[in-house]
């Protein structure tokens, strides 16, 4: 229940919310969205590969709100590092996944789906952006939680416009998956 369900609940919640406070990158979705599908309301198959700039946004907001906030780990070995620091066995690291730091520091809180276009994508380490963990262990679930993203966004925005509600903006808490303490509240308005 909490992989499959509570971490694309989550996803969507907060894509969401990203998209209300950024109504530029929103329409710029919606006309991404609308001429792809046309006057189709389903979505299908091979739609979700042509979805770039809803991807951008998707993993822009993946960024600023992971849903998983962090994985922990417990070392089976020691691990030297190339400077001659070393960490001992059995030593529980605890790794956060909201990405502020390095390729990021322009403006780390900005969003900004710019950082995923292909170019800058390209010109980074693969681990640099670890919203599903990486490894052997990674999230088996990543490209289903990927075109729920892109389906929830689709045929919402098609359907509506997403504002914020300044007076009840989220309050973050990571939990083993990141949760607002008085919930998400967002206004929206039917698309003409
Ligand atoms: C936005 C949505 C999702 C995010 C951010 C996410 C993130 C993650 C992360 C970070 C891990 C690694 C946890 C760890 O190493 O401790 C993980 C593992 C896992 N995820 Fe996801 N996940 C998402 C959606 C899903 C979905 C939709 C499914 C299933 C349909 C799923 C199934 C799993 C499973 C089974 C594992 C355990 C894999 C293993 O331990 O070998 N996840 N996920």
């Amino acid at each position: 229940m909490f992989e499959g369900h509570d971490t694309t609940a989550s996803g969507i919640s907060w894509l969401f919310y990203c998209m209300s406070l950024h109504p530029e990158h929103q329409q710029r979705c919606r006309e991404e969205i609308q001429g792809i599908l046309g006057d189709r309301d389903t979505i299908e198959w091979e739609d979700l590969g042509k979805m770039t700039y809803t991807t951008m946004c998707i993993k822009e907001s993946l960024r600023l709100f992971p849903p998983v906030p962090g994985v922990s780990r417990e070392l089976s070995k020691p691990v030297t590092f190339p400077d001659g620091r070393s960490l001992p066995k059995s030593l529980v690291l605890l790794r956060s996944h909201q990405t502020l730091t390095r390729w990021s520091l322009l403006l780390p809180q900005v969003f900004d789906p710019l950082r995923f276009s292909p170019e800058k994508s390209a010109q980074r380490h693969s681990h640099a952006f670890l919203p599903f963990s990486a490894g052997s262990r990674n999230c088996i679930g990543q490209q289903f939680a990927m075109n729920e993203l892109k389906v929830a966004l689709a045929l919402t925005l098609q359907r509506f416009e997403l504002y914020p509600d300044p007076s009840k903006l989220p309050i973050m808490i990571p939990q083993i998956v990141l949760r607002s303490s008085n919930g998400i509240h967002l206004h929206l308005k039917k698309v003409i």
